[in-house]
């Protein structure tokens, strides 16, 4: 009994350090945009569609208006960015349609291969403000 109890506070203890070591690190490391798209595209995007499912089409609404918003405030310096747009109203039409491989394609059209755009994005655009609310 002893001995299982121990086993069982190391693995707690392990558990607890690796989520107090990933929290603050990621809330620190994402920029304004960054934040808005946990709220308004990562929260509404389905792993799946079911068109007869109310939740799921209101979810797909309210992603549609995200990707709208995104659309139309590409970076300042956009020239750098140019699957932005692209991307931003293929995911768009995707959401409107239900269209669930569309717009996880438009999602790694605008991070870019290996997130490479969202890491240059990171890197030059850190203090952006954030888009407007959809
Ligand atoms: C118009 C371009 C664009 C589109 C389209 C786009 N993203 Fe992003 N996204 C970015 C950029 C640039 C960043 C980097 C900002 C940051 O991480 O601080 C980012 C960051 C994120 C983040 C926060 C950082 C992270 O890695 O956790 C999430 C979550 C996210 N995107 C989810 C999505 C999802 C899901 C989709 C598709 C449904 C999507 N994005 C579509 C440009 C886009």
């Amino acid at each position: 009994m002893r001995k299982w109890l121990g086993i069982a506070g190391l693995v707690g203890a392990i558990v607890g350090a690796a989520v107090l070591g990933a929290a603050p690190a990621q809330a620190e490391d994402l920029t304004p945009l960054g934040k808005w798209m946990k709220a308004n595209i990562g929260k509404y995007t389905p792993a799946a569609y079911d068109s007869s499912n109310p939740d799921n089409k209101a979810a797909l609404d309210k992603l549609k208006a995200a990707f709208d918003v995104l659309a139309s405030n590409p970076p300042s310096d956009g020239s750098n960015y140019p699957d932005w747009v692209k991307s931003a109203q293929a995911g768009s039409a995707a959401a409107a349609s239900g269209d669930v491989a569309g717009i996880k394609k438009a999602c790694n059209g605008c991070h870019g291969a290996n997130n490479v755009f969202k890491k240059k994005y990171k890197a030059e655009h850190a203090s952006d403000a954030a888009p407007p609310n959809p």
